[in-house]
């Protein structure tokens, strides 16, 4: 079809703003799940997504929550833009996605994002005031399976229940930064001595050329060169899913399956938590621990790991974690060389 330049570029015009308006329409019309007004003993109370998304509200929000609503629909953004297929998720794929009935939560744990403490505070929430203070929780019994509920453990209805009208959230961290704090709490601790015979024994048996008897045995001198060549050898992941300790937010939590509410940020684990307990209206319940002890890094640990990585498998280990970069907003790090 022969068409004068004027007309295409009327037509290219028409057809973009129909794209932009049934784009807009889409996003009007599209059934907001957890909007509707919770009713309970026949008293409707406010949920706490209307707290986050009533405009007149939004003015007497701290500054963490006026950046939440972004956050979430750049994370929608960028699943549409990167994930192609979309598939049912499996009770399987629930394991990870705590539940608080009484306050109608659902928070997805990712090891190395804080979430000793957020487990703490779920267990004083979900004791029927047993507990009180998170901290007086031993860190070792916030970590027992059993002590608290997974969305796994429930039936398909009252699953999709639960999915439908509970506050979900999840806490993210710059995923080198995770990464690099999962390897020296795994491999440079003595006292882990299940994860060095576990994973070590094995890192050094296929990536150390000529190691020592004793490494091999008691696999607790990993380096992070040789864990990095672990991880982005395609046997590893061939064999069994990556230990959650270092597997991706991306497979752990089904960030683009599960509309999240809230996603926090360990860069601002404080404001980000206080926000969370907030539109749970637990705020005056319980409080998030503030880190007494200095874990918490400059957030530039990963610079000096990745100073003895060669480019070549610094590229594969980006590729690697990719997703989670892309999905939750975290550029490409500057010291990264790739080429
Ligand atoms: C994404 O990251 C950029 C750069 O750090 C920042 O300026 C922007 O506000 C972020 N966007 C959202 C929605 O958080």
């Amino acid at each position: 079809m022969r068409m004068p330049r004027g007309g295409r570029v009327f037509l290219a015009t028409c057809l973009g703003s129909l794209f932009a308006l049934l784009l807009y329409y889409q996003s009007i019309t599209k059934p907001e799940p957890g909007l509707k007004t919770g009713s309970r003993q026949g008293k409707t109370r406010r949920s706490p997504l209307q707290t986050l998304y009533n405009g007149e509200q939004q003015l007497e929000l701290l500054a963490a929550h006026r950046s939440l609503p972004g956050r979430r629909e750049l994370l929608e953004q960028a699943c549409v833009s990167h994930t192609r297929k979309r598939r049912v998720l499996s009770p399987e794929d629930l394991k990870h996605l705590i539940v608080d009935d009484e306050h109608r939560l659902i928070y997805c744990y990712v090891p190395k994002v804080a979430c000793t403490n957020w487990k703490r505070v779920l267990m004083v929430l979900t004791s029927d005031g047993r507990y009180t203070d998170p901290l007086a929780i031993p860190a070792n019994e916030a970590h027992v399976a059993g002590n608290l509920r997974t969305l796994s453990e429930f039936s398909v209805s009252e699953i999709n229940k639960r999915l439908r009208s509970y506050l979900k959230f999840i806490f993210v961290r710059e995923p080198f930064e995770r990464l690099v704090s999962a390897y020296r709490n795994k491999f440079t601790r003595n006292y882990n001595t299940a994860f060095h015979k576990r994973y070590g024994t094995k890192i050094i048996r296929r990536h150390r050329p000529n190691p020592e008897p004793k490494a091999l045995r008691e696999g607790n001198d990993v380096s992070f060169q040789e864990f990095v060549q672990y991880l982005v050898d395609p046997r590893t992941q061939r064999e069994e899913p990556f230990n959650e300790h270092w597997e991706r937010v991306h497979s752990l939590c089904h960030p683009c399956l599960i509309h999240y509410d809230v996603v926090g940020k360990y860069e601002t684990l404080e404001p980000d938590s206080q926000a969370v307990l907030r539109l749970a209206g637990v705020e005056g319940t319980v409080k998030f621990p503030t880190s007494g002890k200095s874990t918490r890094t400059d957030g530039n640990m990963a610079a000096r790991f990745f100073k003895h990585i060669s480019p070549f498998y610094q590229k594969k280990l980006f590729n690697l974690y990719r997703m989670d970069f892309l999905l939750f907003n975290y550029s490409t790090p500057e010291y990264l060389r790739t080429r």
